[in-house]
C-alpha cells in the first residue's frame, strides 16, 4: 500500500454498538452510539475505538508479528496525523487491543492501508468484524468502492477479502522489494449497493 508520502508495504495501497452480545443464542442489531461499540464473537466482547497515539505500543507489538516489513512508530504517527484522509481503528476483545486496521480515502475509494489481528486471536472472526467496520466507515464517507494490495502468497488475507466480495483485478510485479513478492490488487465494487450492504450485515451476524 502506498500512503502518499510513504510506501508502506502490507495491504499497500464506525458506528457504535453497546451491550455485551453472547454468541450462539443471542443476537442484537446495530446500535449506533458514537465511535465505539460492542459485538460478540466466541463469547468475547468486541469493541472498536478510533486509533490514538496511546494505542501505538499495543499496535506495534501486533504489527511486528503480522508483517514481514512492519510499519515503524514513525509511519503510524504520520498516518494518524493525516486528518480526514485517513481512518484508523483498533479492535478490542474483552478490553484488550486485538488488532487494528486503516483506510485512506482517495476520491470515492477507500484504500485499506493496513489490517492485522494478534496471532493468538486469529480465526475467531475478529478480522471479519474489523473489515466490516472499515467497510461501514467507507460507506458512511460516500465511498463507492474499496481496494487494497495483498501479497500474492498471503492466502489467509485473500480468503478474508474474497468473503466480502473483493475480486482480483491485477498484479503489481515485485511490489514488495524485501521479498521480491508480487502484489495482488483487489477491489470491492458497488460498496453502497444493497447486495454488498446485505453481505456486510451477514458477515457481522453473530454465529
Ligand atoms: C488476515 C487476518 C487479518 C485475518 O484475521 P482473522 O481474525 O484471523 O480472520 P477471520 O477469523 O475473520 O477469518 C475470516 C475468514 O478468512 C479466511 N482465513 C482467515 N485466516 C485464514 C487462514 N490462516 N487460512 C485460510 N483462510 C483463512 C477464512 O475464510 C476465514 O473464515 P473461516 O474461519 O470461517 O474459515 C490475520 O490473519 C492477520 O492479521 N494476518 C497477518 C496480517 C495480514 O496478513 N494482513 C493482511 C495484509 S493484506
Amino acid at each position: 500500500m502506498k500512503t502518499g508520502h510513504v510506501k508502506t508495504g502490507h495491504v499497500k495501497t464506525g458506528h457504535v454498538k453497546t451491550g455485551h452480545v453472547k454468541t450462539g443464542h443471542v443476537k442484537t442489531g446495530h446500535v449506533k452510539t458514537g465511535d465505539t461499540g460492542a459485538q460478540g464473537v466466541d463469547g468475547m466482547a468486541v469493541t472498536f475505538e478510533q486509533m490514538r497515539r496511546r494505542h501505538l505500543p499495543s499496535v506495534l507489538r501486533i504489527e511486528h508479528r503480522a508483517h514481514p516489513k512492519p510499519w515503524s512508530l514513525g509511519v503510524f504517527t504520520s498516518e494518524l496525523s493525516q486528518g480526514s484522509s485517513r481512518y484508523y481503528v483498533v479492535v478490542r476483545a474483552d478490553g484488550k487491543v486485538a488488532g487494528y486496521g486503516g483506510l485512506m480515502f482517495v476520491a470515492d475509494e477507500g484504500h485499506v492501508t493496513n489490517i492485522a489481528i494478534a496471532p493468538a486471536l486469529r480465526r475467531q472472526r475478529l478480522g471479519t468484524l474489523l473489515l466490516a467496520h472499515l467497510a461501514h466507515e467507507a460507506t458512511s464517507r460516500g465511498c463507492a468502492a474499496m481496494t487494497l494490495e495483498v501479497r500474492m502468497g498471503n492466502f489467509a488475507a485473500q480468503a478474508l477479502y474474497k468473503n466480502f466480495g473483493f475480486v482480483a483485478a491485477g498484479v503489481r510485479r515485485n511490489y514488495y522489494p524485501e521479498t521480491g513478492e508480487d502484489a495482488l490488487i483487489m477491489w470491492l465494487y458497488g460498496l453502497r449497493s444493497p447486495d454488498v450492504q446485505a453481505r456486510l450485515e451477514e458477515l457481522e451476524r453473530v454465529r
